[in-house]
C-alpha cells in the first residue's frame, strides 16, 4: 500500500509573516494524522522559516525548483546543497509554469533531478500534457516523451525515491479538474512507463500524485482511483482550512 501525498504548492505567495500564520491555523488542524505525508513547498524567501517552523511535526517542506549544481555564477539560482543546508527534505522539479515561464528544458529538468537523488532531496517531477496535446490524441506520445527525457540515464538503483505529479497544463489554475478516470489513466501510462523503465518494485511503490484543480470537493473522488497516490495543491492549498480537509479527505 503506497503512503499518499498531500503536496501544496504555494507558487509565488505568502511571505514569512504569511507563512507562519497559516501554519498557526494548519499545523493543529492535521496533528496526528500520520495516515498520509503532508508537504508544503513555500516561495524561496519562505523556505527556510517555513522548515524551522515544521520542525518536530507531521509536516515537511519543499523548495519548488533549484539548480544542479552546487555553487557558480548563476544570479538567482539555489542550490540543492544550499537547500539541504537548512533543512529542505523535497524538491518540485520540471513544473510547467517554470517550463512556459523559465524556459526551463526537460533535459535541464534530468540534471537537476539526478543532482537532487545525489543529494538525497526527494524528487518530485512535475509533467503533464497541454490541451492541444489532449484534443489532437497526442497525451501518451507527450508523457512518455516527457518521462524519457527526464528520467534519461538514471539508473534503477537511483530512483526508488521519485516522485511523480501529473499535472495536466490545462487543469492548472481553471478550475477544469481532470475527472478520476482521466487522470487515473494517464497515471497509468506513466506507472507503466516506470515499469518499463526501472522494472515493477519502483513502479508499484512510485507514488503519482495528480495536480491541476484539486479542491476538497473533487480530492476524495480523485485519490480513490488505483494509479492516484495524492495530490499535488496550488490554489486551493492557499488557506489553512481548505489544506486540512484535503488532508482529512484523502
Ligand atoms: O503544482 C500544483 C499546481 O500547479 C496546481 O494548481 O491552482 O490548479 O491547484 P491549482
Amino acid at each position: 500500500m503506497r503512503k499518499k501525498i498531500i503536496a501544496a504548492n504555494w507558487k509565488m505567495y505568502k511571505n514569512p509573516r504569511e507563512s507562519l500564520s497559516f501554519l498557526d491555523t494548519f499545523l493543529p488542524l492535521v496533528a496526528g494524522h500520520e495516515r498520509d505525508e503532508i508537504l508544503i513547498f513555500p516561495t524561496a524567501t519562505s523556505l527556510s522559516t517555513v522548515i524551522d517552523r515544521v520542525e518536530g511535526t507531521n509536516v515537511h517542506a519543499g523548495a519548488q525548483t533549484m539548480h544542479w549544481l552546487n555553487e557558480g555564477p548563476f544570479t538567482g539560482q539555489t542550490s540543492p546543497t544550499m537547500l539541504t543546508s537548512i533543512g529542505t527534505t523535497h524538491v518540485l522539479l520540471g513544473h510547467s509554469e517554470r517550463r512556459l515561464y523559465a524556459n526551463e528544458s526537460y533535459e535541464h529538468v534530468n540534471l537537476k533531478l539526478k543532482a537532487a537523488i545525489a543529494h538525497d532531496l526527494i524528487p518530485i517531477l512535475c509533467l503533464g500534457e497541454m490541451l492541444a496535446d489532449r484534443q489532437t490524441g497526442y497525451t501518451k506520445d507527450t508523457l512518455l516523451a516527457q518521462m524519457g527525457a527526464a528520467l534519461a540515464n538514471l539508473p534503477t538503483e537511483k530512483a526508488q525515491t521519485l516522485v511523480i505529479a501529473y499535472e495536466p497544463v490545462w487543469a492548472i489554475g481553471t478550475g477544469s479538474t481532470a475527472t478520476p478516470d482521466v487522470a487515473d489513466q494517464a497515471h497509468a501510462i506513466i506507472r507503466g512507463d516506470l515499469k518499463n523503465r526501472f522494472g515493477p518494485v519502483v513502479a508499484d511503490a512510485a507514488r503519482i500524485l495528480y495536480g491541476g484543480s484539486v479542491k476538497p470537493d473533487n480530492v476524495s473522488a480523485l485519490l480513490a482511483m488505483p494509479n492516484i497516490d495524492g495530490a499535488l495543491i496550488g490554489g486551493a492549498s492557499l488557506d489553512p482550512h481548505s489544506l486540512a480537509l484535503m488532508v482529512q479527505y484523502a
